[in-house]
């Protein structure tokens, strides 16, 4: 397996542009199926969850052709469709969840294996099956899998117990072609909500309130090929500006939302770090020599703190002066990094959902192993400042999410190897 090996760097400077969104263009793949034409998806990131759902999709009868040099995805959904996903498929991508609602709302059935747990919680989908029952789907569990069948899906009025990201994703496209009104209150508020929502109403959907806690949504006949961009992702770029802010460096993020990532901008001001808009983007400036404060967070659904941010803003605590207290409120498991990081030396101790963060003076490198995603971009962050080399192993999880990130960081003036297993 692939590792990376990643020796102590200057601090980062220049410039560097984010790729589109992995958690926008996740569900917009997932809605084309509910389209009878040949849509154009362009920002496209480079990822290995997008080709998960580009091999998905085509086992379904999609027709998708991803032009990986112009980061545009043609798809077309007009042929006839199977409504069984495979379990190899959905078992290696949780957001293979997410095909469920359109197929349900295409071909009035659907099968597909529930998704198992991962590294960062059981992550059930209660709340997805739901809200397609109160659209009138009958479901059925059995041997793994569950099935929603339905004449016609009726319009419904949904309370989410929780915001959940998916499940508001997953029944938004499951109305859109349901008999009337679905009102869907306490839904997730996050910008891949309304991205999703203005994918769907570029192609003839009518869904009104995305990025509110009440989407009302008027379900129409049929919906037509469109031509989309995604989103800018908002988590990838919040990487970066750490990975500027832990190694006292000065860079610009070029083609970032600011307003995407408010309370990850705010916690860095409070860290001591610079961050002000420029011609050219977003300029963070940790200053040389400048001192890291320690600051609490908390992670919330959006707008607050994203848990996607937790693991890289925690690498950055752990060289803060004085106490940091990290608290998660989204997943119930997301401090697999805690380990990891304490291998390189950090001073962590998880108090139930919070980890109490003494800062160090330095962290030293170690041989450590990415965990999920997140953890995985967490500990390459540690590794740019730590003394001496460090190997990640298992940088699969880090290529599920991020395109290049080793280039785009080296690109800054990282020393990132990426060693393949002969
Ligand atoms: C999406 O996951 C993102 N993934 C996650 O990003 C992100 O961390 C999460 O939203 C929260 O922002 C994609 O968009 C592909 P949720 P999702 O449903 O939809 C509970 C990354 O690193 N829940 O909002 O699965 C669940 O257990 C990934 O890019 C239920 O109880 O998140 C969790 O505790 C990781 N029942 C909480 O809600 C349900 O039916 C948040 O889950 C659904 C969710």
């Amino acid at each position: 397996m692939a590792k990376f090996v990643i020796k102590k760097c200057p601090p980062l400077k220049g410039l560097v542009k984010t790729c589109g969104s992995k958690n926008a263009v996740l569900p917009v793949l997932a809605a084309a199926i509910l389209t009878d034409g040949a849509s154009t998806i362009r920002d496209v990131p480079s990822l290995s969850d997008v080709l998960t759902m580009e091999k998905l999709l085509e086992s379904l009868g999609v027709k998708v052709n991803w032009d990986k040099g112009r980061d545009v995805i043609s798809i077309s959904a007009s042929g006839k469709l199977h409504s069984e996903a495979a379990y190899e498929l959905v078992s290696k991508m949780r957001a293979s969840f997410l095909v469920m609602g359109p197929l349900l709302a295409r071909l009035g059935e659907v099968k597909v294996p529930l998704p198992g747990g991962c590294a960062i919680g059981t992550r059930p989908v209660d709340l997805h099956l739901k809200g397609f029952s109160a659209l009138g789907a009958h479901i059925l569990f059995e041997h793994g899998f569950v099935s929603a069948k339905a004449k016609r899906l009726k319009g419904a009025k949904i309370y989410l117990d929780f915001p959940s990201v998916g499940a508001t994703e997953n029944i938004m496209m499951a109305a859109v072609m349901a008999q009337g009104q679905t009102i869907l209150e306490n839904c997730a508020v996050e910008p891949e909500i309304v991205d999703l929502s203005n994918f769907l109403n570029s192609a003839g959907a009518e869904v009104k309130g995305a990025g509110t806690d009440t989407i009302k949504i008027n379900g129409v006949k049929e919906l037509k090929e469109t031509d989309h961009t995604i989103i800018p992702d908002r988590i990838e770029a919040g990487t970066f500006m750490v990975a500027a802010a832990i190694t006292n460096g000065d860079i610009t993020i070029t083609n970032m939302l600011a307003d995407h990532l408010k309370p990850v901008i705010a916690k860095l001001k409070e860290a001591n770090v610079s961050v002000f808009e420029t011609d050219k983007g977003i300029r963070v400036d940790a200053g040389e020599g400048k001192k890291l404060k320690s600051s609490d967070i908390k992670t919330l659904p959006y707008p607050g703190f994203p848990t996607d941010m937790q693991a890289q803003f925690m690498a950055l605590l752990t060289l803060a002066e004085g106490t940091s207290i990290v608290t998660e409120t989204v997943f119930e498991n997301r401090f697999m990094h805690v380990g990891e990081l304490k291998r390189m030396g950090a001073d962590i101790k998880i108090e139930s959902r919070s980890a109490v963060i003494e800062g160090v003076k330095m962290l030293t490198g170690a041989q450590v192993k990415a965990t999920d995603l997140r953890a995985g971009a967490a500990l390459m962050l540690a590794a740019l400042t730590a003394q001496g080399a460090t190997e990640i192993s298992d940088i699969y999880h880090i290529d599920r999410g991020y395109c290049n990130l080793d280039e785009k960081l080296n690109s800054l003036g990282a020393r990132i190897e990426r060693v393949e297993d002969n």
